[in-house]
């Protein structure tokens, strides 16, 4: 029987995703063997898992090499991988949002900069309002900027608020919720689309 190739987000999302995998009847026991191994196979279940950085889940599906994954909407609208986005599993709720230092004021004369992981999300987001902004690419730790003047404001992932509160900034503005999603490459939903639609139909139960 041919494997289904499963790229899985390293990390705690990831675990959770894999639980719900495991209920839907795709078991893999040897994943929670506290191991350095990469991949997974659970040759009855015809399934073969693998973890992989989180935001790399949707160029291994898009490419081929992973059937299926799970990826966070904001990879995906970021990059915009050509991928099946089949559903919206409802975990790792979070928000893309404008932050900046507590009582923050735009001034629409001079031109915004931005601190952010998301250049494209940042950059459609300003367009759409017809605001002139100048995009700073950074890779972490971005609520660093506003608060060492390298930005006016940042766009980046709020989950629970903690880290924008610690430091002494809020949202001023919500762009666009976020959750984990499950993809599909392609080609590979033309020819294994009786599995993957198997797994969609547990997994949306
Ligand atoms: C994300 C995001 C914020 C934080 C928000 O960072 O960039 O820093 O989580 O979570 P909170 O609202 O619950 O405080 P992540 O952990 O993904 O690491 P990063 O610094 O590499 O972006």
């Amino acid at each position: 029987m041919e494997m289904l190739n499963i790229a899985l987000p390293k990390g705690r999302l990831g675990e959770k995703v894999y639980d719900m995998f495991a209920a839907a009847g795709f078991e893999c026991p040897s994943i929670k063997e506290n191991n350095r191994k990469l991949t997974f196979e659970n040759f009855e279940a015809g399934v073969r898992y693998f973890w992989v950085k989180p935001s790399d889940v949707a160029i291994y599906v898009e490419r081929g090499a992973a059937d299926i994954g799970v990826a966070g909407k904001d990879i995906l609208l970021e990059y915009k991988p050509d991928v099946y986005e089949l559903l919206d599993l409802g975990i790792g709720k979070c928000r893309m949002a404008v932050a900046a230092p507590v009582g923050f004021r735009d001034n629409p004369s001079k031109t915004l900069k931005v601190a952010t992981k998301f250049s494209n999300i940042a950059k459609n987001y300003y367009d759409s309002l017809g605001r002139e902004i100048d995009i700073i690419h950074l890779n972490g730790s971005i609520e660093l900027a506003p608060i060492l003047k390298l930005s006016d404001v940042i766009v980046d992932i709020v989950e629970t608020g903690r880290t924008l509160y610690e430091n002494n900034l809020e949202v001023v503005e919500e762009i666009v919720p976020i959750s984990a999603r499950l993809i599909a490459n392609k080609s590979a939903y033309k020819f294994k689309g009786n599995v993957i639609d198997e797994i969609l139909g547990k997994l949306e139960r």
